[in-house]
């Protein structure tokens, strides 16, 4: 009966906020307005998955609905927490029954602009990655049937209806529904985004950081950071063409790399390529890398400038990326001083979106109800 009740004060706020919308059809899509230079979305979302307000909402709840979970214990929300920029602050994360996964929880942020999920890319939709975690033993750990009969107890038949105009509840609607939600998670009011929109005026230390962020760095002309040669653009994340924006980017030597990209492709030169993650929101995600082994920022940069390990599959763009010139087989090494470190941290900070993570949208609809 509570999710029904949520139902009818969702329904009265659509309706009784905003008096220009009373005529507006629930299933009408739900406006995004992500920034232009974030790049085109429109054929970023399915045919068969518009999204709409009912959709969104029913999403939403689903995300943190605990019912999902094999003993009512865990929403995606335990792992992906608003706060903490849709990720739970630890290293690995334990499912229901406490057993740990071997990859850190990743950041919800911007993933209209994605192609492939989870580290090593094996999912090509946030539809079917949604479904995942719900199977998954060391995750939510719970049967499709056991949860489509918990929610239809809980009133969410009528829900389901709604958005998908669907006799009843289905895996496949589940994922649809979760997928709108989580394209609906973005993240552009952060200080950056001010600055490219002209309204905030950086510090000295945030506007080198950005040029060294940016920049690729030629030995004796110019120096940079070579961040942006993985991490692109606004969004910092990866290429999205195909497998393109996954990378080596140094963290182990051939005899401990861990499979990464490889798992998906069978291909050994895939192996240690990982998917490169936004940087959105960074200084809220600690711990780092895709198997939380870095705690701090400190810890990446120094990584990145004086930590990278050689492998077979190293990324080129690591190899080539330098302020001094460097012997072929030497160990890449960026030689930032430390002035440069601290402008890149502080560059890192400006993506620091509190807007994001405070958005009433993207918040706990039970919250009320302690659940
Ligand atoms: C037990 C913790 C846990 C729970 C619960 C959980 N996740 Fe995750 N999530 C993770 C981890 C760990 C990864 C990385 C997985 C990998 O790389 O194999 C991840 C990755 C993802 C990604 C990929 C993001 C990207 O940028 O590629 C999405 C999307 C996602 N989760 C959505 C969900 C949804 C939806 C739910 C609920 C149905 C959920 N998660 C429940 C821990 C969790
Ligand atoms: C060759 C491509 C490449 C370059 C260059 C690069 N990165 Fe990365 N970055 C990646 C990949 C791939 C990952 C994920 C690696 C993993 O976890 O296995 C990553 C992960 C990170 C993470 C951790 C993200 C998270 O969610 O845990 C941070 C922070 C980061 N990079 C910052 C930087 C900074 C700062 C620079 C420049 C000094 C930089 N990167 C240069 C590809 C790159």
């Amino acid at each position: 009966m509570t999710k029904i009740f949520y139902l009818i004060v969702i329904t009265g706020l659509l309706i009784g906020c905003n008096p220009k919308e009373t005529n507006i059809d629930p299933n009408s899509e739900r406006e995004l307005n992500p920034p232009e230079y974030f790049g085109s979305y429109s054929n970023r979302i399915p045919d068969d998955n518009p999204i709409t307000r009912k959709g969104f909402e029913l999403g939403r709840m689903l995300f943190y609905e605990k019912k999902l979970s094999g003993d009512n214990s865990m929403s995606c929300a335990s792992c992906h927490q608003q706060k903490k920029a849709f990720t739970d602050g630890l290293a690995t994360s334990p499912g229901i029954d406490g057993v740990n996964g071997k990859v850190s929880s990743m950041s919800l942020v911007n993933l209209m602009w994605a192609e492939h999920f989870t580290w090593n890319g094996k999912f090509e939709q946030i539809e079917s990655q949604s479904i995942e975690p719900i199977r998954n033993p060391i995750e939510m750990h719970e049967s499709f049937d056991h949860a489509i009969q918990e929610l239809e107890e809980e009133g969410y038949t009528t829900l389901f209806q709604e958005a998908f105009n669907a006799e009843e509840i289905t895996e496949d609607l589940i994922g649809k529904a979760l997928a709108q939600f989580q394209r609906s998670l973005i993240s552009s009011n952060s200080k950056y985004d001010q600055y490219l929109r002209g309204e905030y005026e950086p510090s000295p230390s945030e506007k080198r950081g950005e040029r060294l962020f940016f920049t690729h760095p030629i030995p004796g002309q110019l120096r940079g950071g070579n961040c942006g040669d993985c991490h692109l653009g606004p969004l910092t994340s990866g290429a999205i063409d195909g497998f393109q924006g996954f990378h080596n980017n140094g963290l182990d030597t051939d005899e401990n790399i861990d499979e990464g990209l490889m798992a998906v492709t069978g291909d050994p030169k895939d192996k240690g390529r990982f998917k490169t993650p936004s940087l959105r929101n960074i200084a809220l995600t600690a711990p780092y890398m895709h198997d939380g082994r870095f705690e701090t920022l400190e810890e990446v940069i120094e990584h990145y400038d004086n930590g990278i390990h050689q492998s077979s599959t190293l990324d080129i763009l690591i190899i080539e990326g330098s302020n001094e010139n460097q012997d072929a087989g030497e160990r890449p090494r960026l030689f930032l001083t430390e002035q440069e470190k601290e402008d890149i941290i502080a560059f890192l900070h400006m993506l620091t979106d509190e807007d994001f993570i405070s958005n009433p949208d993207f918040s706990n609809p039970f919250e009320n109800e302690n659940n």
